[in-house]
C-alpha cells in the first residue's frame, strides 16, 4: 500500500484499516463507527461530559495526549507503515527507555515518578499520601483526565473487564480491559477521592467530552488489550491508530497549534536488551521544522513528567522525576523553558531492563516501606515538592529499614490485594495478606 501526505490521507486510510489487520490472527474490527461516536460496543454511554473549558497557558502547549501502547521493540514500531507516515509529520525520540519490566510499574512510573520495587503486574493500591503529577496540575488548575477503552463504567475499580466480542459475535466474551493499564485507578489519592474518580472515563466519554469542547489539558489515553498490540501485533495496533489517532490529528476539537501528543509504549518486548521504545512526538505544538526528523536525547517516562512540568512552572514530585540522569525533559521544550538538560553517554546510560531487584514498598521480596519524597529535589517546573496529606516528613529514604523478603516470611507487602474480591467496586475492600 502506497501511502501519500498524511493530511490528504486521511480517507484513504478510514477505508484501508482492516487490509493492514488482516494477516494476523485477530482482525482490526473499528469499535464504532468514528472515535468521536459513542458506541454499545464500550458497555455503557457517557453520562456527563467534563464541564471545565478552562485553558491554563503553558509555555509550550496548552494540552497533551499521551497515548500508550504495549511490549513491542523500537525496531518493530519504526519498520510498520503507518508509524512511519505519522513520523513524517512528527519528532521521532529514537532513545527513550521504559524504566523496567513489566507493563504496571512503568504505569505507576509514568504517575508518581517511582515504580516503588513493583515487577509484577499484580493488584495493588498505592496509599493516600504518596503524590502524582494530579496533585501537581491541580495545584495549578490545569484540567486532567485519563481515557480508558473498554472500562465498562467511570472509575470502575476491577482488576479486568471482559466483553462480548465486538469483532466475532460467535467468539467468547474478551478481556479488553485491564487494571494494570489504568495508573489513575491505583493511587488512592484518585481513585478514593469522590471528585477526582470521575476523571477515570470511557473512551464514549472521550467522544463526548471532544465534541462538547470539554476535553480537559492533561490526557492519558489506554487503548483495549487488542487494540493497544498486548494481545496482538504491531500491525494491528497500527490499525487502530488509523481508525482512532489519524481523524483526530486533523480534528481541531482534539489537536490545535497548542497540542501535544506522545505516542509510546508501555516498555520493550525483549527482556535481555535494553528497553527501548519508539516514541513519538505529534499534534499542533511540535514545531513544523522538527517534522520528520529525530532527537537522541535520553528520555524516560519520567520525561514525561518533568516535560508537562517545564511546560506549566509545576512543583514536583521529588521522586525520580527530579532524578537529571533519568528526566530529561523534551528538548523543544526544554529549551522554551529554560531547563538544561543532561547528556548521557551511551556507555553511561542506566540500566532500564532489570526486574525483580528493586527493593521497595510494592515488592514481597525486597519490601521497604514508601519513603517520603526527597524535600531538597529540584524540579524542572521550579516548583517546590509536593506533599500530600499523611504524610510523614520523617521517613526519609535513608532512615528506612533494611530490605525484607516478605515471601520467606509467608507474606506479602501490605499493598497488594486481591483481585477476587474488588470486581468493579471503588471502594478498598482490604489490603495484603488481610485479604481472603
Ligand atoms: C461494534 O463493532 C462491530 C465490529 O466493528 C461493528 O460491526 C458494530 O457496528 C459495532 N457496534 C456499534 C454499535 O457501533
Ligand atoms: C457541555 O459542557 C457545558 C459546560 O461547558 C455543560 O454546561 C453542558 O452540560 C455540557 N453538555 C453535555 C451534553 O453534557
Ligand atoms: C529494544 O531496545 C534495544 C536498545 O535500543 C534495541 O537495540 C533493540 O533492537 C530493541 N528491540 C528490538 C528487537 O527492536
Ligand atoms: C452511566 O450511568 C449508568 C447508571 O448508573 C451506569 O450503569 C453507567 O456505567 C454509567 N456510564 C459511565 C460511562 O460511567
Ligand atoms: C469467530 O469465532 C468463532 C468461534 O471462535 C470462529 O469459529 C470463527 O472462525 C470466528 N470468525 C472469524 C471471522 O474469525
Ligand atoms: C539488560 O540488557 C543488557 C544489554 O543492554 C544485557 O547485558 C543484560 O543482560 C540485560 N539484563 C537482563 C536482566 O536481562
Ligand atoms: C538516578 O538515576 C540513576 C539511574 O537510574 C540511579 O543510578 C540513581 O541512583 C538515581 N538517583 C537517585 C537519587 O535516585
Ligand atoms: C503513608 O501512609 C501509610 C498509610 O497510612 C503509612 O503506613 C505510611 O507510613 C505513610 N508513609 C509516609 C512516607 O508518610
Ligand atoms: C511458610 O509456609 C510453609 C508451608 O506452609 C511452612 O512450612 C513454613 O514453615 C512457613 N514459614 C514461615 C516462616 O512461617
Amino acid at each position: 500500500m502506497s501511502l501519500a501526505t498524511l493530511a490528504s490521507a486521511t480517507v484513504l486510510f478510514a477505508s484501508s484499516f482492516r487490509l493492514a489487520g488482516a494477516v494476523s490472527a485477530q482482525t482490526f474490527e473499528p469499535p464504532s463507527k468514528g472515535p468521536l461516536v459513542q458506541t454499545a460496543n464500550y458497555t455503557s454511554f457517557s453520562n456527563h461530559t467534563l464541564h471545565d473549558k478552562s485553558v491554563v497557558k503553558g509555555k509550550v502547549f496548552d494540552r497533551i495526549i499521551q497515548v500508550w501502547l504495549e511490549n513491542t521493540d523500537y525496531e518493530s514500531a519504526a519498520a510498520t507503515p503507518v508509524f512511519e507516515q505519522l513520523a513524517k509529520q512528527g519528532l521521532l525520540f529514537t532513545n527513550y527507555k521504559a524504566v523496567t519490566h513489566p507493563s504496571e510499574p512503568n504505569y505507576v512510573a509514568a504517575l508518581g515518578g517511582d515504580f516503588f520495587g513493583m515487577h509484577d503486574d499484580d493488584m495493588y493500591h498505592i496509599p493516600s499520601n504518596i503524590s502524582t503529577v494530579i496533585d501537581l496540575l491541580e495545584a495549578k488548575c490545569v484540567t486532567w483526565a485519563t481515557y480508558q477503552e473498554n472500562m465498562p463504567e467511570d472509575g470502575y475499580y476491577g482488576f479486568t473487564y471482559t466483553a462480548e466480542n465486538y469483532g466475532n459475535s460467535s467468539a467468547a466474551p474478551y478481556t479488553y480491559y485491564v487494571r494494570k493499564h489504568n495508573p489513575l485507578i491505583i493511587y488512592d489519592s484518585v481513585s478514593q477521592d469522590a471528585a477526582r474518580v470521575k476523571n477515570i472515563r470511557t473512551f464514549n466519554d472521550f467522544a463526548n467530552d471532544a465534541v462538547n469542547g470539554t476535553l480537559p489539558q492533561w490526557i492519558f489515553v489506554t487503548p483495549n488489550m487488542i487494540n493497544d498490540a498486548h494481545d496482538t501485533t504491531i500491525d494491528f495496533a497500527a490499525s487502530f491508530l488509523e481508525y482512532w489517532l489519524l481523524p483526530l490529528l486533523t480534528d481541531k476539537r482534539v489537536n490545535n497549534d497548542r497540542t501535544l501528543i506522545l505516542l509510546t509504549f508501555d516498555e520493550n518486548e525483549t527482556y535481555e536488551i535494553e528497553n527501548t521504545i519508539y516514541s513519538l512526538a505529534l499534534g499542533g505544538a511540535v514545531p513544523k521544522h522538527l517534522h520528520g526528523t529525530t532527537d537522541d536525547t535520553l528520555y524516560t517516562h519520567y520525561s514525561a513528567l518533568s516535560t508537562v512540568q517545564a511546560n506549566w512552572g509545576l512543583g514536583s514530585l521529588g521522586r525520580q522525576d527530579t532524578n537529571a540522569t533519568v528526566s530529561n525533559v523534551f528538548s523543544f521544550v526544554a529549551q522554551k523553558t529554560g531547563y538544561k538538560n543532561v547528556h548521557v553517554p551511551a556507555n553511561k546510560v542506566p540500566q532500564f531492563n532489570l526486574t525483580g531487584v528493586v527493593p521497595g514498598a510494592l515488592t514481597s521480596q525486597a519490601f521497604i516501606p514508601f519513603a517520603a519524597p526527597n524535600l531538597k529535589a529540584k524540579g524542572a517546573g521550579g516548583g517546590h515538592v509536593f506533599l500530600r496529606p499523611g504524610l510523614n516528613k520523617a521517613l526519609t529514604a535513608s532512615s528506612l529499614p533494611p530490605p525484607v523478603n516478605m515471601v520467606a516470611l509467608n507474606s506479602t507487602t501490605p499493598w497488594r490485594m486481591s483481585p477476587r474480591t474488588t470486581s468493579g467496586k471503588h471502594i478498598i475492600p482490604c489490603a495484603g495478606s488481610a485479604c481472603p
